[in-house]
């Protein structure tokens, strides 16, 4: 059996500009994540994952970068980020961070010069092409949008020519058929792991090569998103592989590659397979769709397709098993909040601590996203000067464009729905003003709802949803029942049930029954045959099992020690 390190692991993303300002100017920074530290250790993740926190002029909030190598002012120097290094490792805690290959800033030097003459040493740094003549006018090379709206081409008035950018206008794509350009970021990430960190994350990575530069028929708009024509191409895994020859194997660190794109199960296994010789692991998004979010007008209306959200998490466990290892996570930075994407507000402990439940003890490495320890919800954003992200603001000049009848309130409404901003406002702290997170009015707002849900209370509270976290990565990682939560198989049960999310989990002479009511309803259910001998975690006080048949109340969710009979 394959071990690693980081399979023995469970991760906490931080995302710096929210999670807590130390130096009281509104925006989270190094400093900051440092003083924090401390409270990751008690939590008892022995991971983190920073974002980007490179000089950026941070159109995307730092995903753009400007220089690689160069901390941005606003989050600190060089300095801070050693010593997070330095002092998580004394702690025990790794730490990875944002690879961002896709794309630079449009500030970066290398774009400054390429932008400057199609002769240039740096114009093939970054894709180019000329536009095209249609009924008189000169347009875009394709009719392809961007993931952040509008054409993902721009074009530049310096050579008249058109340069790509999947994300936003100041977000130029590299070049990767480029050697030079694989150098130069096999050098980054060189630079990177010569400095400490355990590994990375790397940002869009399904995304580089793109397709013939052929107009998409998926639809009839005038810009198509249609991500097949940049994500998961054959030629990408040839990059991956190159990286990993070049800078991983060597270095011997962690990778996860964020596949967006839709990559399936099959790209999946090409991507993090233990014999593709690539990626460590991939965060896929396939269980991030299991709900109407996108189709409806009203978060009321909101409804999770368990069985197929249960599915998803059961066909990737089965492909990856004894072939791959995967990350385990509710959301990121781009998604919306756990709890107010699959949690209920009518039983918010309850179903907070059933989908920790439900996630931690699948086999893979877990990440909790800021805030979820706590079960963090929404915020309510109502103008669009409340927005700050980038695809959020861009959407909504779409949606206005594309209805400039429709209501104000209703365009609004549609927006807050999906944006990425949710999960960025400050990590409640406490329940001072501006949720201790800064001592002046932060650079976004933070969610009115601190003085409910915040880390200092729940650390109190022996019954929060915290607590339940903690218990969670204490039982992963120092528990007797760490092998078969790591290691065992992974075997999901009455898979045709509507609301139940059941798995059993094998190992040695170890066997965990884990239950998971994903809906409000009370559910009656026949256990299986095996003996219980043991309840390891809940969510309830006590445990109703009468006859062998288990009386489940909304969103409860039960892990059994069993033992089969003999
Ligand atoms: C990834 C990041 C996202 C960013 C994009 C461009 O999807 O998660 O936040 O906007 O890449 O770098
Ligand atoms: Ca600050």
């Amino acid at each position: 059996m394959m071990k690693k390190w980081w399979m023995e692991s469970v991760g906490y993303q931080i995302y710096p500009k929210s999670f807590f300002d130390a130096n009281h100017d509104g925006i989270g920074d190094l400093p900051g994540i440092l003083s924090k530290l401390g409270y990751l250790h008690e939590l008892g993740v022995n991971l983190i994952w920073i974002c980007p926190f490179y000089d950026s002029p941070m159109d995307d909030n730092g995903y753009d970068v400007r220089d690689f190598f160069k901390v941005a002012d606003i989050f600190g120097d060089i300095e801070h980020i050693k010593a997070i290094i330095r002092e998580a490792h004394q702690l025990g805690i790794r730490v990875i961070l944002d690879l961002v290959l896709n794309h630079t800033s449009d500030e970066h030097p290398w774009f400054i010069e390429s932008r400057k003459s199609k002769d240039n040493p740096y114009r093939d740094f970054y894709i180019w092409h000329e536009g095209r003549i249609k009924h008189g006018k000169k347009i875009e090379p394709t009719n392809w949008a961007s993931f952040f709206g509008g054409s993902c081409w721009r074009h530049d008035p310096q050579t008249d020519s058109y340069y790509m950018k999947i994300f936003s206008d100041k977000m130029p794509d590299l070049n990767w058929e480029n050697p030079e350009v694989r150098q130069a970021m096999a050098d980054v990430a060189k630079w990177w792991l010569d400095l400490g960190v355990d590994g990375f994350r790397i940002d869009a990575v399904s995304h580089l090569q793109r397709d013939a530069f052929v107009d998409s028929t998926l639809t009839d708009d005038r810009y198509v998103l249609d991500w097949k024509k940049f994500s998961n191409l054959p030629k990408v895994h040839d990059h991956v592989r190159w990286l990993h020859n070049e800078v991983f194997e060597p270095y011997d660190c962690l990778t996860i590659g964020e596949t967006g794109g839709e990559a399936s199960i099959e790209e999946g296994l090409r991507y993090a397979s233990f014999d593709a010789k690539a990626l460590s692991m991939v965060f896929n998004f396939d269980h991030n769709w299991c709900n109407n979010l996108w189709s409806i007008d009203d978060p009321k209306d909101l409804k999770t397709d368990v069985i197929r959200l249960k599915q998803v998490f059961a066909q990737w466990q089965e492909a990856f098993k004894g072939q791959g290892w995967l990350p385990l996570n509710w959301l990121n930075h781009d998604q919306p909040r756990l709890m107010s994407h699959y949690g209920s507000r009518a039983h918010f402990k309850a179903s907070g601590k059933m989908l920790a439940t439900a996630l931690h003890m699948m086999r893979g490495t877990p990440f909790i996203y800021q805030g979820e320890e706590i079960g963090m919800i929404n915020h309510p954003f109502e103008n669009l000067q409340d927005f700050r992200d980038i695809a959020s603001i861009n959407h909504y000049h779409e949606l206005m464009r594309k209805h400039p009848d429709a209501d104000l309130a209703y365009i609004i409404k549609k927006v807050v729905m999906t944006s990425r901003d949710h999960p960025r406002t400050p990590v409640h702290w406490d329940d001072t003003r501006h949720a201790g997170f800064s001592t002046v009015r932060p650079w976004i707002d933070v969610t009115p709802n601190h003085d409910l849900i915040n880390i200092a209370d729940q650390m109190q509270d022996q019954d929060s949803i915290w607590h339940h976290y903690r218990k969670l990565i204490q039982l992963r990682l120092t528990s007797d029942l760490r092998d078969v939560i790591i290691h065992g198989t992974f075997e999901m049960i009455d898979v045709a049930h509507p609301s139940l999310y059941v798995y059993k989990r094998h190992h040695d002479h170890d066997q965990l029954l884990v239950v998971n009511n994903f809906t409000a309803e009370h559910v009656i259910w026949r256990l299986p045959a095996d003996r219980v001998t043991a309840v390891i975690i809940q969510n309830y006080p006590d445990v109703d099992i009468r006859h062998q048949t288990l009386y489940l109340r909304p969103y409860e969710s039960i892990v059994f020690k069993t033992e089969a009979h003999t």
